[in-house]
């Protein structure tokens, strides 16, 4: 690659990504009834790890089993969970690949099928049509909070203690840490709620508890939404704002995304003609965000074509280029860019034209998760299939649980 793409970065801590492709978290529910990785997660992420990838962040990773985002999520909670851990940090991390393990707590954003009951920061349910998918929450106890900040410190130093170079704390798309950040889910009056910092300090926390954990050297990243894009959200100021105290605490690397269950601005904003020419979602908010903060960023969502991440990374205002569903169809892009085999991918919206389907949100997610699942199974992906038999097939499989188990996309 002779590429910008391909230019190596150096951490703050000396830690060196060979290229600025970052492979954005896609949850591939692979892990089995006792929440353990499985041969079809090291099978994977080997291929991702071969296809010259320089940052793989996994799926998340739950930091709780009471508390799953879906069925067959890895939870990492405790020692048991080691070997099997080392094994999928050893296929993600040959040739030179970071691998940083994204932990999660889904806060209300739990899907029914998958918990028994679900916590947020205050007991405010979902709204809209989306609602029937979710229980409505119980306000967290303190007690329980502390408790979370210190699940995801020990989490993070089981992935550190397995070969995982790195973790993520996935505080995007409305799970229990993006509802802290909310004003509209945070309605707190003790100090876990009220003002921002009050609002970010459960953000925070959890930050320093697993720097305390894992040590200075450690690679932290957040993802964090660049805002939530709802009536009485988390705005793009208290992001600004957010972004700024986390690089006082020393974050290595920032991940900007956006959007929640409740609103995905994805579908949106790949409409708007200077996002189509500029290709990523997130860009305007990088090049604010740029003029604020110097921590490493990283830009996800929409990116497709060599020349849209050339353009990106020569803008100055974001260091890596996130990628998700393109790496879902071809494992091994960057490969594929530096060869100049293929400069530019089409990914078409994923819908079947049959309004009430679509409309439920949750087929281009089912649709990816297949793809990643044939290539769990060794096998090869097939860009061209048809949305309307993945439909069909998840429908045989599943029945009606289809739209519980698979989440929403973000
Ligand atoms: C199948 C699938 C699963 C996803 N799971 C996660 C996840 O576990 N954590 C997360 O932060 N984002 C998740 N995402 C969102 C992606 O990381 C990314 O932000 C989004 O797809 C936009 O990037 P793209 O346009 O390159 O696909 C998922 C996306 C897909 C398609």
């Amino acid at each position: 690659m002779e590429s910008v793409i391909s230019n190596n970065y150096i951490l703050k801590n000396g830690v060196s990504i060979k290229n600025r492709i970052l492979k954005s978290a896609m949850s591939e529910a692979l892990g089995n009834h006792q929440y353990l990785p499985t041969e079809g997660l090291y099978r994977l992420y080997e291929q991702w790890a071969d296809g010259g990838t320089g940052l793989l962040i996994t799926g998340n990773v739950m930091i709780d089993r009471k508390a799953l985002g879906e069925p067959r999520n890895v939870v990492v909670e405790d020692d048991k969970v080691l070997p099997f851990l080392e094994k999928w940090a050893e296929k993600g991390t040959k040739n030179n690949t970071q691998l940083w393990m994204q932990l999660n707590h889904p806060g209300k954003q739990a899907f029914k099928g998958a918990v028994k009951e679900s916590v947020a920061p205050s007991a405010i349910p979902f709204e809209g049509k989306i609602s029937r998918f979710f229980h409505k929450p119980r306000e967290m106890k303190k007690e329980e909070i502390v408790d979370s900040i210190k699940r995801f410190g020990y989490s993070a130093l089981l992935a550190k203690k397995s070969g995982f170079t790195g973790v993520q704390i996935h505080g995007a798309h409305g799970y229990l840490i993006s509802q802290f950040l909310s004003p509209r889910h945070n309605q707190r009056k003790d100090e876990w709620g009220g003002d921002i910092n009050g609002r970010m300090k459960f953000l925070i926390e959890i930050y320093r508890e697993i720097r305390k954990q894992t040590g200075e050297s450690f690679p932290i990243s957040v993802k964090l939404n660049s805002a939530d894009f709802m009536k009485a959200g988390f705005t793009e100021d208290e992001s600004i704002y957010t972004a700024l105290m986390l690089e006082k605490e020393g974050v290595d690397l920032l991940e900007i995304s956006g959007g929640t269950y409740e609103s995905s601005p994805m579908a949106k904003m790949n409409q708007k003609s200077s996002t189509k020419i500029r290709e990523a979602y997130f860009m305007d908010y990088a090049e604010k965000l740029r003029q604020t903060v110097k921590i490493p960023l990283c830009v996800t969502g929409g990116f497709r074509s060599v020349t849209g991440m050339e353009n990106a990374l020569n803008s100055n205002a974001m260091d890596f280029v996130g990628l998700a569903r393109p790496l879902a169809i071809y494992p091994d892009l960057p490969n594929l860019f530096a060869n100049q085999s293929i400069n530019e991918i089409r990914i078409d919206q994923r819908k079947t034209g049959i309004r009430f389907i679509d409309e439920l949100g949750m087929l281009e997610i089912t649709w990816y998760a297949q793809q990643l699942r044939r290539l769990a199974k060794g096998r090869k992906t097939r860009p061209q299939y048809p949305v309307i038999f993945s439909f069909l097939q998840a429908l045989a499989k599943n029945g009606k649980e289809i739209f519980i188990k698979q989440r929403s996309g973000i």
